[in-house]
């Protein structure tokens, strides 16, 4: 499908940010040292001499894309609240914050450091299948620009994200505790925090000056527990929601091999949000935790408790209730990811450049069709 030039805005800049596929197979770490060259990602013979079609190509650099900032995102959880070692460096931890952390669970450090790890293990992974398939990669390397924490703790490198201005969308809690709405009908869901939902808000400590009194920085962890459930049932929507529209069965197969490990952070952090404590941010009194085993929450399902999915409709209103990730709908699902990614703040102080690159990446995903006819091997 050609696009029209107008549709994206900054054109002449575009696709700095893909890699020649044959180059980075060569290079001891992708996205390290690439010659980078400009490459026209609408050379559909390109695409087909790799072997991918031009569609799962799309597909896959956009899932490399969100990895890659997923990545950037829990590195910085994990230098101050993780576990700094060989398998995720970086860092030196903030005893502060990681304590506040482990209110919602003793063992949250671990699981920050392993959910950082498969981040990266997704974004490298596919990177190099991209590149094994002589496909163009995804490196966001010229857009890790922002300044990050100052806290005791931080490596103080360069970041593509922002964690310090978050909005943090939790209605994914009463999402998946409803059994009569589906966002796929369009239906939406009230926020367990409402307050999280507005305004801007530090999911780590900023300078050592978040670091006290108690509840201020405990409300930063809280807002960290939430934000780690937005983010992965984020990632658990969006791979059987861009999995519609693989060819390939390998393809498809990469995408339903991640995607499930998305669930799996997803359902962790759920667990570990529900206990974050009750509390009023002393530094922000309009950001308010409230007890979600209180009304209006704690009514059957709705409470901390209820971390299993409720089944819900699906596909159609005359078919049975089902226990089913939502949404799962494939219109639009790499946009409306970028959206969602955008709308939470992750991206405050990005370049313009920036933003388009995440579009250009999801529209050529959108544009994605599953060819039935093709044939793997
Ligand atoms: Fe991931
Ligand atoms: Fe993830």
């Amino acid at each position: 499908m050609e696009k029209s030039g107008s549709v994206i805005q900054g054109s002449a800049n575009r696709r700095t940010f893909l890699k020649n596929g044959m180059v980075a197979a060569g290079a001891a770490t992708v996205g390290a040292g690439l010659l980078g060259r400009e490459v026209s990602a609408f050379d559909q013979e390109d695409e087909k001499s790799g072997k991918l079609t031009r569609g799962d190509a799309a597909i896959l650099r956009f899932l490399a894309a969100a990895e890659i900032l997923e990545t950037d995102l829990w590195v910085q959880y994990n230098e101050l609240g993780g576990i700094q070692d060989s398998e995720v460096p970086g860092g030196s931890g903030s005893p502060p914050y990681t304590a506040a952390l482990q209110v919602l669970d003793s063992d949250m450090p671990q699981y920050i450091h392993d959910n950082t790890e498969d981040e990266f293990t997704h974004e490298n992974f596919i990177n190099a299948y991209l590149a094994s398939k002589g496909a163009d990669i995804v490196d966001l390397e010229e857009f890790r620009t922002l300044q990050g924490s100052a806290a005791t703790g931080a490596s103080g490198k360069p970041r593509l994200t922002n964690l310090m201005e978050l909005t943090v969308d939790t209605s994914w809690w009463t999402r998946y505790r409803s059994r009569t709405k589906n966002p796929d009908f369009g239906d939406t869901f009230p926020q367990a925090i409402p307050s999280l939902a507005v305004g801007k808000h530090p999911a780590i400590p900023r300078t050592n000056a978040d670091l006290t009194p108690n509840d201020h920085i405990q409300a930063i962890a809280n807002t960290a527990g939430f934000h780690f459930g937005t983010i992965e049932q984020g990632g658990t929507s969006l791979y059987p929601s861009l999995a519609q529209r693989v060819t390939s069965v390998e393809v498809l197969r990469i995408v339903l091999s991640i995607g499930p490990t998305e669930a799996m952070h997803f359902q962790t952090w759920q667990d570990k949000a529900g206990n974050a404590p009750p509390l009023t941010d002393p530094k922000d009194p309009t950001l308010v935790f409230p007890n979600l085993n209180a009304p209006p929450f704690g009514k059957t399902n709705v409470g901390s408790f209820g971390i299993m999915p409720e089944p819900t409709i699906f596909l159609s209103r005359s078919l049975p209730v089902c226990s089913i990730v939502r949404p799962t709908g494939t219109k639009g699902a790499a946009m409306g990811a970028a959206k969602f990614l955008t709308a939470m703040g992750l991206f405050r102080g990005q370049s313009p450049a920036f933003l388009a690159a995440l579009r250009d990446l999801a529209e050529d995903a959108d544009d994605a069709r599953r060819e039935c006819e093709r044939r793997d091997g």
